[in-house]
């Protein structure tokens, strides 16, 4: 029989979560199959931190709780029905991550779910396996592990085994076990104070005034991390004031870095959704030209959207391939004396951040991504003008859309000199994203 159970406690915040598992399983971003089931349960207030943190950490966990599927069920976890092998990592997850919820709510509301989706029948399987799970954990018992280091490594962690060999290769294992790892730490959150409008201390006491706590951040002179904050950003105070953006601290090293002056002519050509712009405007003292190009009309929306609420008015708007910008705007042939160009890349600096793109993110797109991210480099070249400068930045960590395709680019354009490069790994403490920065002047 489907007769639906909502009674059960908890049990919305676990069906939201597995709705979201299963439609990221479909092709669907993580960050708007959360929005969209935290709206579709009408979810409130801390129980949209459970089904995040429920959701996000079994996408992020997919491949060791497939382990563990593999290990107690009948039927391997690929092969299993998809709504039932969500449903065996949504239990999983719970016991084997999350200390603060009993084993008993995990079983529970899982065996709840399944009678409610028509698999009645199913029901004392996800029981069976999640008691087995909670039997293993607490016997110290874990799946069996692959004898291939790249294997064992990417079980663990919970990554490609593609992604672990590429990081052994670049950075030995010692390295690349601790970017594993930093790939699944709890990532904080970042703040860039708009110093046109407030400094640091006027941010720190409004946020303290509502139990928000911030702290400045070492080598990031807007920077704020948020030690102490829960709920919706946008209702923090000076939100709506445009007295900060959100921006993780390793992001925060670009514009600086592009180092615009007052008055200048500024391209910004992969804008959207315009954390750089808006910080370029703001270093600035928004004066100036600054073309904000991007080739999504959607995200460049956001672009507008940012700069008005946080006052900036020198930010122009234009929709364009930037890889083709030149034949479309010959009037800016030796224009800008500042170009960023913040391309599309893998994201692999970012994976602790978006639970996800492990998952989306693989060497056959990461190949189309170099191919792009070269045009793009040619595309914007002809309109710098003489002694201007381009930074080229990512927040990937993988070589060839970083320091060899910036070399590759130097090779062809000998007027360019490379002024600094910067490899930031990602933290291993979640403090900042990998990132990568190439800063290039014409002599
Ligand atoms: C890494 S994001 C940029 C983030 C942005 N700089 C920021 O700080 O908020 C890359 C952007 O490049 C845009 N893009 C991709 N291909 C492009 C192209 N050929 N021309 C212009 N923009 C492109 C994407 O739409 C995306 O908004």
């Amino acid at each position: 029989m489907n007769h639906l159970d909502t009674n059960t406690p908890g049990l919305l915040p676990r069906i939201a979560a597995w709705e979201v598992l299963q439609a990221v399983s479909a092709g669907a971003f993580a960050e708007i199959a959360l929005r969209r089931a935290l709206k579709k349960h009408l979810i409130k207030g801390l129980d949209k931190g459970l089904v995040m943190e429920i959701a996000y950490g079994s996408i992020r966990q997919r491949k060791l709780l497939d382990s563990w599927v593999d290990f107690l069920g009948k039927v391997p976890a690929k092969k299993q029905p998809p709504k039932l092998r969500w449903l065996f990592h949504l239990g999983l997850y719970q016991i084997l991550f999350m200390e603060r919820v009993p084993d008993s709510a995990a079983v529970n509301t899982s065996v709840q779910i399944a009678k409610n989706n028509k698999f009645t029948k199913l029901a004392p399987v996800v029981n069976g396996v999640l008691r087995s799970a909670i039997r293993n954990k607490n016997l110290g018992v874990t799946p069996p592990m692959p004898n291939l280091l790249e294997e064992k490594l990417a079980q663990e962690q919970s990554l490609p085994v593609w992604f672990i060999t590429l990081l052994i290769d670049w950075v030995g294992v010692e390295k690349a076990e601790l970017i594993a790892r930093a790939s699944n730490k709890k990532t904080v959150i970042d703040l860039r104070v708009n110093r046109l409008k407030v400094n640091i201390q006027n941010v720190q006491e409004l946020m303290n005034g509502k139990q928000i706590q911030c702290e400045s951040i070492e080598d990031c002179p807007n920077g704020l991390e948020v030690s102490d904050g829960s709920g919706d950003l946008r209702n923090w105070p000076g939100y709506e004031d445009g007295y900060w953006s959100v921006q993780d601290r390793a992001a925060q090293l670009v514009a600086p870095l592009v180092d615009p002056k007052k008055g200048d002519r500024v391209l910004d050509a992969c804008a959207a959704p315009g954390g750089k712009t808006t910080h370029l405007a703001e270093l600035m003292d928004d004066i100036g030209e600054l073309w904000a190009v991007d080739r999504s009309l959607e995200r460049l929306k956001k672009v507008a959207n940012n700069a008005d609420r946080l006052g900036l008015k020198c930010i122009n708007i234009f929709q364009e391939d930037a890889s083709i910008l030149f034949h479309k705007k010959s009037s800016w042939k030796n224009y800008f004396q500042r170009i960023l160009l913040d391309v599309p890349c893998s994201g692999l600096g970012t994976l602790a951040r978006n639970p996800d793109a492990r998952w989306r993110i693989n060497p056959a797109n990461i190949l189309d991504l170099i191919i792009l991210q070269a045009k793009l480099l040619d595309g914007i070249f002809p309109l710098l003008s003489k002694g201007g400068r381009i930074v080229y930045s990512t927040c990937t960590i993988h070589p060839e859309e970083n320091e060899k395709q910036i070399r590759k680019f130097l090779n062809n354009h000998s007027e360019m000199r490379l002024v600094l490069e910067k490899q930031i790994w990602p933290n291993f403490d979640g403090h900042g994203d990998g990132f990568y920065i190439a800063v290039m002047d014409m002599t």
